[in-house]
């Protein structure tokens, strides 16, 4: 297929006397990444294309071929058939040429009062958009599959722990809760972003806005975009947008690499909290006993590129003078690999989530060992009279025995815990039982099972809940 620019190939290569080496068109080009875009890039066109219609800056019969050419050259992508080609260096040029060859001069007047500058910062745009979209829908799912979870656990006891010891006793449900909460500000803040996406820059040309008597507001309804840009030269060159998805992506990864962290803990034979299904794990080729945590490990893993993804963004961004500067195409497989990555994984995790057994008798067990009750007792103490320094300090000696004699301050009896106040009495049986401990924590966002029941039915209620886009 011939290009429809010039005998040389080139969009603009009337001004060069030779061309450039297949090297520099390999280095400088796009096209193999951004005709992600390509879908997108028609959307925008056509809005171009009718907004130029209107203002009659092209004539009606120009628009529908215009309209005609593009349906051709969806259905040619769509089925796989388009050419895409390297000489014409990214997306843009690509289509364009590719409608020239359609449909002849009308082709050649899309291009009237735009540049690839604003074109491209569109496209991003608006494909960021339905991602962010695709992202918040991943991350009520995983938040559903966690809810089911704490579902059928809030009365479930586990250790929580501080500093990896165990500290006191909470439950199950209010453990997963906690990532329920983490997700469900990351959905905030895809939310918070989308805002920012959702401008247009279109009209701002190369970067001095154009001469042409354009209609940017019909474009930005047109394109569903809340506002235009309000400079042209910011509109073509910043990339904060992109940068502050990738931040907010670096997020989600975080909170997902620090539950697989606890996926993997769990899993160890060594804790044997959990069993993830099969179908997330992986055997060893040498030790048949093996039955390893994959998924959350490669989940861990891959939090690293996506944190990657932002300082590359970020670096990128750091020294560019106003307004565009080709820089900005490395701009796009950051991001579309952060994409990528955030969606694969949600997606994953969520099916994962559904698929966990719990081992609640090892749960149990590991959490009346390690002398979890040890902070009841001291508010045992202090609500007798006490001053919590004081029962601080004798309970710290009481555990300092029984870690000596082997055995859990509940093991003691009441004459020996006497021996450490005489402030205990009968009563403290029933409270430094597990069950007592975390019905006590009954207030808002504690660990009790009614409470851990209140916050799923808080949590489902706001999920329910469209969100405000
Ligand atoms: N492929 C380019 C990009 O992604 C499109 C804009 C090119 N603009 C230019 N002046 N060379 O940024």
């Amino acid at each position: 297929m011939t290009s429809q620019f010039s005998k040389k190939n080139e969009a603009w290569s009337a001004r060069f006397s030779e061309p450039v080496s297949e090297l520099v068109k390999r280095y400088t080009a796009s096209v193999f990444f951004d005709k992600r875009l390509a879908l997108f890039d028609i959307e925008a066109s056509l809005a171009h294309a009718d907004m130029l219609c209107i203002q009659g800056i092209i004539c009606e019969q120009d628009f529908n071929d215009i309209q005609r050419g593009m349906a051709q050259i969806r259905r040619e992508i769509e089925c796989g058939k388009f050419e895409w080609q390297l000489d014409l260096e990214d997306v843009h040029l690509n289509i364009e040429a590719r409608l020239t060859l359609l449909i002849g001069n009308a082709g050649k007047r899309l291009h009237t009062g735009r540049s690839r500058n604003d074109q491209v910062a569109t496209d991003i745009r608006l494909w960021l958009r339905s991602e962010i979209d695709h992202i918040g829908i991943l991350l009520n799912n995983l938040q559903l599959a966690l809810l089911d979870l704490a579902t059928q656990h809030s009365s479930t006891v586990l250790p929580g722990f501080t500093h990896l010891q165990v500290a006191q006793p909470v439950t199950f449900g209010h453990h997963l809760l906690a990532y329920v909460e983490m997700f469900s500000r990351d959905a905030e803040r895809m939310i918070d972003i989308r805002r920012r996406v959702n401008r247009l820059p279109l009209g701002a040309a190369a970067l001095a806005g154009t001469s042409y008597p354009i209609d940017r507001e019909r474009v930005a309804r047109t394109l569903g975009f809340d506002e235009v840009c309000s400079n042209s030269l910011d509109a073509v060159s910043d990339r904060d947008f992109a940068i502050e998805f990738c931040a907010a992506a670096a997020i989600v990864m975080t909170h997902i690499s620090r539950f697989s962290e606890e996926l993997v803990l769990w899993m160890s034979p060594c804790i044997g909290f959990i069993d993830l299904a099969d179908r997330f794990c992986t055997g060893s080729s040498i030790m048949p006993q093996k039955k390893n945590p994959d998924v959350p490990e490669i989940a861990r893993g891959k939090t690293g590129r996506v944190n990657g993804h932002l300082i590359a963004l970020l670096t990128l961004m750091k020294s560019q003078p106003l307004a565009y500067n080709k820089d900005n195409q490395e701009d796009k497989e950051p991001l579309f690999d952060t994409v990528d990555t955030v969606v694969d994984t949600l997606r994953i995790f969520a099916d994962m989530v559904s698929g966990i057994s719990v081992h609640v008798e090892a749960m149990r067990n590991a959490a009346l060992q390690g002398f979890s009750t040890a902070t009841d007792l001291a508010d045992y103490l202090v609500k007798k009279g006490m001053p919590f320094r004081d029962a601080h300090e004798i309970v710290a000696y009481s555990v300092r025995i029984c870690s000596e004699r082997g055995i859990d301050i509940a093991d003691l009896s009441l004459e020996e815990l006497q021996a450490f106040s005489p402030l205990i009495g009968n009563d403290i049986f029933s409270l430094l039982t597990l069950e007592g401990i975390i019905e006590s924590r009954k207030h808002i966002g504690g660990t009790a099972p009614t409470q851990v029941k209140y916050a799923i039915a808080t949590a489902r209620e706001k999920l329910s809940k469209k969100p405000p886009y």
